[in-house]
């Protein structure tokens, strides 16, 4: 969505920092032997106390209040059963819905102990999204982001995901624009206006350039199990430059 009053950058900031504090919170309390379904359980209660409605649920049939997904699975993941273990890479997504604006944050954490190769791609899945944020600004072309995303990998040796894109929030969680690449796109003639309102949220892989749908419909998985991370917010382009509205 384009924001056009003010009314709706605020009720956007409203529901961006309960997303991010939802996710914030989960990161806290993420420890080995807890389930994923304990977990999406404190997301779903804190997003509820404020009278929020998970995105997913509400606009897929989502069966979780958030996605986590337990390395190799990277996104989408449904919250089950699943025992969180010292060492794994757990993905968690927080999207929610308050008074018609939607917010979308998301986050990979390694449990500790975890290896200095996981640690590395946690620390650096981070400033690939944090290289597009700052290529934000009203009058350039949309494609900047993905090209400045993905000179941070090439320098580095990792991959991007490339069957995944960042979107267009808003009224609805994905909103117009569609599929904003993460990756330098030279066809894409699109155009950052001001108060466009839309996610940053790189894939960065040790290896993996796509991902695949498991037989649940819903987890996503590189082919070769690959570890992967992804970090997003999401932003308004203003001529100040990109304001994030889910900080915690
Ligand atoms: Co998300
Ligand atoms: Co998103």
């Amino acid at each position: 969505m384009t924001i056009e009053r003010e009314d709706q950058l605020d009720r956007l900031r409203t529901v961006g920092r309960l997303v991010a504090r939802t996710l914030a919170a989960m990161g806290k309390a993420l420890e080995p032997g807890m389930t994923t379904k304990e977990l999406d359980d404190l997301g779903r209660a804190l997003l509820e106390r404020e009278g929020a409605r998970s995105a997913p649920e509400l606009t897929y049939g989502f069966p979780g209040a958030t996605c986590i997904s337990v390395g190799p699975d990277c996104a989408h993941g449904i919250p089950d059963g699943t025992v969180v273990k010292a060492g794994d890479l757990v993905n968690i997504d927080v999207s929610a819905e308050l008074d018609g604006y939607f917010g979308d944050t998301g986050a990979s954490f390694a449990v500790p102990p975890s290896s200095p190769r996981i640690e590395r791609l946690c620390r650096d899945g981070r400033l690939a999204m944090w290289a597009g944020i700052r290529a934000v600004k009203p009058g350039r072309r949309l494609n900047e982001v993905g090209r400045s995303i993905e000179g941070f990998p090439r320098k580095n040796g990792y991959s991007l995901v490339r069957n995944l894109a960042s979107h267009g929030v808003g009224r609805s969680l994905h909103d117009e624009p569609p599929a904003i690449p993460t990756w330098y796109e030279p066809r894409d003639r699109r155009t950052i206006t001001e108060g466009l309102v839309f996610t940053i949220e790189p894939f960065l892989s040790l290896g993996a350039d796509w991902v695949e749908e498991r037989d649940d419909g819903w987890t996503l998985r590189p082919p070769f199990q690959q570890p992967t991370v992804q970090y997003e917010h999401t932003l308004v382009a203003t001529s100040r430059g990109p304001l994030i509205l889910t900080l915690a």
